[in-house]
């Protein structure tokens, strides 16, 4: 029975009120829903409706949150998210009906009785709100145990493997995710990015990082816990995705990401400080491109992953760990190809890569939005930058040059696209080759592979996997040579 009611909404397109679609309204794809919330910005009720992707809808703390300054509703019929959603409803009229009486009479006894009256009916509201939101959240693949569960002993490495082995191959429940995340103690700022600030945070003693969106960024923070927790992402050169939380600290919702913590910071910062060996080099060379190998590959079966493009490949976006690896880090605008339809599920968010990485054929606007391998493509592009970046720090007899970014010397700090579109695309201008790596077998092979990465024809590029292999043989032909 529950099945026939939910047939028709498994077969046809449902059509939703969205504010920010033409004709104000719009459609979502087979197994969507339509999607209505409101939420206090700047003292100020704002309401969104708009279409679900099947993907938004199986991060249910989109749809199921119900809070002082957040409503999120789901639905599953054409137009259900036309009714206007409010916060803060009127306390019980019993209560206030008491308190009228009262208050003519006496002034202090009654204020009192009202104030335990008014808790007692918020209580009792938000007991029944939660005992409703039980029962429409009945996901069968969350195990009952999650609050045993993490009041175990258990670090989060056991948490974490624990799910890997025997949950659903993409992370931690959500119940086990909120209950890490509120358990998270902040210690320091430590990173500033597009959205809000990345903090060190400990949990149970254990070191964590919290990227912190702001509530209007809260599409950018849905998006990039949805990449994270794509079934099978989990890598050594993936950053390790802990926990997602939107959290309510009275005033505004707090959207955390919870991560792996790498003291060492983004390779941006490592570089900048640091020279490398040539070994050095070439194990972050390689880890860099296992991780963008690893995004990139499609797996094909029940526990497989799409493939995955970045879009953001930079020397911020990857951290180093403490082994001297690195890992790829800020998933924020990484699309997925989904190979039945060979379609791209671009997010709902335009955000754009960093204009000084991008590609040629994205300054220029030629790129074939519709392939999934162009995103690739572009991401070979910026790793072959990246390469650029470390191989400068690379120190050989005591050689190495001072840290710069690709570009640093034809355009000035926060280009725009006109300034990068004429040196990359009109000037066809690279970063320079110094002529001293050609005495120096890994330099040399680093080189040839950064020019095979930024051709201006994307179809000569590497791909990551060839990367990868080319220098897991610099370290071959190393190792013979020893
Ligand atoms: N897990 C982490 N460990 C250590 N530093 C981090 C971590 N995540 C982010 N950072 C720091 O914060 C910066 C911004 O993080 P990022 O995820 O790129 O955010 P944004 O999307 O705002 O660019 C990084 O460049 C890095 O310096
Ligand atoms: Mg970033």
């Amino acid at each position: 029975t529950e099945l026939q009611l939910l047939l028709p909404w498994l077969l046809q397109l449902l059509h939703c009120v969205c504010h920010l679609c033409v004709n104000h309204t719009c459609e979502t794809e087979a197994e969507g829903a339509c999607w209505n919330s409101v939420m206090l910005i700047n003292g100020k009720e704002e309401a969104v409706k708009s279409c679900l992707s099947p993907s938004e809808l199986k991060g249910q703390v989109f749809c199921y949150s119900s809070r002082n300054v957040s409503k999120r509703d789901c639905c599953f019929t054409d137009f259900c998210n036309n009714e206007t959603l409010r916060l803060n409803p009127e306390p019980p009229t019993e209560v206030s009906g008491w308190s009228q009486l009262e208050l003519a009479a006496v002034i202090l006894v009654p204020s009192c009785l009202v104030c335990v009256g008014v808790i007692l009916g918020m209580c009792a509201v938000q007991n029944l709100r939660c005992n409703h939101i039980k029962a429409r959240k009945q996901d069968p693949e969350e195990p009952v145990d999650d609050q045993t569960l993490v009041s175990s002993d258990k670090c989060l490495k056991e948490l974490i493997y624990d799910m890997s082995t025997s949950g659903s191959g993409s992370g931690l429940p959500l119940l086990v995710q909120r209950t890490i995340a509120r358990t998270i103690v902040l210690q320091e700022s430590i990173g500033k990015g597009r959205f809000g600030e990345v903090w060190r945070g400990k949990w149970r003693g254990e070191d964590v990082a919290v990227k912190i969106f702001s509530s209007r960024d809260e599409r950018s923070w849905f998006r990039e816990a949805e990449i994270y927790q794509t079934i099978m992402l989990r890598h050594e050169n993936i950053l390790g995705f802990i926990a997602a939380d939107n959290k309510d600290n009275g005033s505004w919702t707090q959207l955390w990401l919870v991560s792996e913590y790498h003291e060492h910071g983004s390779l941006f910062d490592y570089m900048n400080r640091y020279t490398v060996s040539v070994e050095g080099m070439i194990v972050l060379a390689l880890s860099i491109a296992s991780g963008i190998a690893h995004l990139h590959m499609e797996i094909i079966g029940t526990q497989g992953k799409p493939a995955i493009a970045h879009r953001d490949i930079k020397s911020k976006n990857i951290l180093v760990k403490k082994n001297g690896t690195a890992v790829i880090a800020d998933l924020g605008l990484a699309v997925k190809h989904d190979s039945n339809t060979n379609t791209v599920d671009i997010p709902i968010n335009h955000r754009v890569g960093t204009k000084r990485y991008m590609a040629p054929e994205i300054l220029d606007d030629s790129i074939n939005m519709s392939s999934f391998e162009s995103f690739k493509r572009a991401d070979i592009y910026s790793l072959g930058l990246v390469f650029w970046e470390l191989a400068r720090r690379c120190s050989v007899q005591g050689i190495y040059e001072d840290f710069q970014l690709p570009y640093y010397d034809q355009v000035q700090s926060d280009p725009s696209m006109d300034d990068m579109r004429k040196v990359v695309c009109e000037q066809k201008l690279r970063p320079n080759i110094p002529n001293q790596w050609q005495s120096c077998e890994a330099l040399r092979i680093m080189g040839k592979i950064m020019r095979e990465c930024w051709y201006t024809n994307p179809a000569a590029r590497l791909t990551a996997l060839r990367v990868k292999k080319t220098v897991s043989q610099v370290t071959v032909v190393k190792d013979v040579k020893e």
